[in-house]
């Protein structure tokens, strides 16, 4: 165990010294303290020690962790930096005593898709809602159906706030004061921004779009629930798009589901987009769980619904071919007025 730990507190110094960029220290980062890194291995190891030899291997075992630690937050804040600082040498100038260019703005590919389906929804019975970003914990936990200490809560991985209030991290938050506020029957279907702590890359965001949408009423069955999803998707895409459903567990649904579309690029027959699959993984949804009506105090014996969360955000990246989902948060014009006549 002591050779071990001294090979990897050598690796650990010979790595120091190389790193020069933040891949190379997340991936540093991953090898010794990840799921299968190595110090994180060690600490298994531990178990088949004797009790005197565990406590003086483990002691050794935090000190690297914790340098190592150190060492990751020191020189993560240092090419923060130094990376910001090659961005700013990079950025474009402004002369700023040009006279301004008389052409309006543009819509933003994520308000431009929001709108259309707002529209679909509202030509079909829906009301449109609007709902804060911070909420309390009931709305986006409890009230849905999770409550304290539930294992789902980890699928969110959730900013809190210093006073307890948390960033919603679906729209699924706004669910219980939309029943409360128009009780059974409802259409509603409701956009937000919700935030998620993911690491950032090509296609993960911690701050993206949903729109949810909930039909509540006698009688409500999965059948209502593909139609209304098939009838918007095939006018927003503006073609006849096929969906399948697949289970998928969500706490807040029963039955729950994984709503896939037709692959937009091949139709069907398979294609490096969909994985040669032929299909597209595209909106969680489900009946409405009785637990949650109730919450929402609608009796669960008499109606029933179905809910869905629609990636708003994604939904856009397929409609305009967008690869790059850091594109959406960017700022940049160039890239995001492309995607509409000027207003
Ligand atoms: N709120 C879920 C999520 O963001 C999505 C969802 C909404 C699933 C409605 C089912 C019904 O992960």
């Amino acid at each position: 165990m002591n050779e071990k730990l001294q090979q990897l507190r050598e690796q650990f110094e010979q790595l120091s010294v190389q790193i020069s960029d933040s891949a190379a220290l997340e991936q540093m980062r991953i090898s010794f303290l990840g799921k299968n890194g190595s110090l994180t291995n060690l600490f298994k190891e531990l178990r088949t020690l004797s009790a005197e030899d565990k406590k003086t291997a483990a002691t050794g075992i935090n000190q690297l962790k914790k340098e190592l630690e150190q060492f990751i937050a020191d020189k993560s804040a240092e090419l923060a930096a130094a990376e910001q600082a090659a961005q700013l040498a990079n950025t474009e100038t402004y002369d700023f005593t040009l006279p301004s260019s008389l052409t309006g703005g543009s819509l933003h590919p994520i308000t431009l898709v929001q709108r259309e389906v707002e529209a679909i929804f509202a030509s079909m019975g829906f009301t449109i809602e609007d709902f804060r970003e911070i909420v309390d914990d009931y709305d986006n936990f409890e009230a849905v159906n999770i409550p304290p200490h539930h294992p789902a809560r980890d699928m969110q991985d959730t900013y809190f706030l210093d006073n307890g209030q948390l960033l919603k991290t679906h729209t699924s938050a706004a669910q219980n004061s939309i029943m409360r506020k128009y009780g059974a029957p409802l259409r509603a279907v409701f956009p937000g921004r919700c935030f998620r702590n993911e690491a950032i890359d090509a296609c993960h965001e911690n701050t993206f779009f949903q729109m949810e949408g909930m039909m509540i009423d006698e009688n409500i069955s999965i059948s209502n629930l593909i139609y209304f999803m098939k009838t918007m998707l095939s006018e927003v895409f503006k073609r006849d798009i096929q969906v399948r459903l697949r289970p998928g567990f969500f706490p807040f649904v029963e039955p729950g589901f994984e709503l896939d579309i037709s692959c937009l690029i091949c139709g069907g027959e398979g294609c490096p987009t969909c994985k040669h699959s032929g299909w597209l993984e595209l909106c969680p949804c489900g009946m409405i769980h009785p637990n949650v009506l109730e919450a929402g105090g609608i009796d669960s014996e008499k109606y029933t619904g179905f809910a869905f969360g629609l990636g708003l955000t994604r939904l856009a990246m397929m409609k305009y071919g967008i690869k790059d989902i850091r594109i959406l948060n960017s700022g940049s014009l160039k890239a995001l007025s492309q995607f509409t006549a000027k207003q």
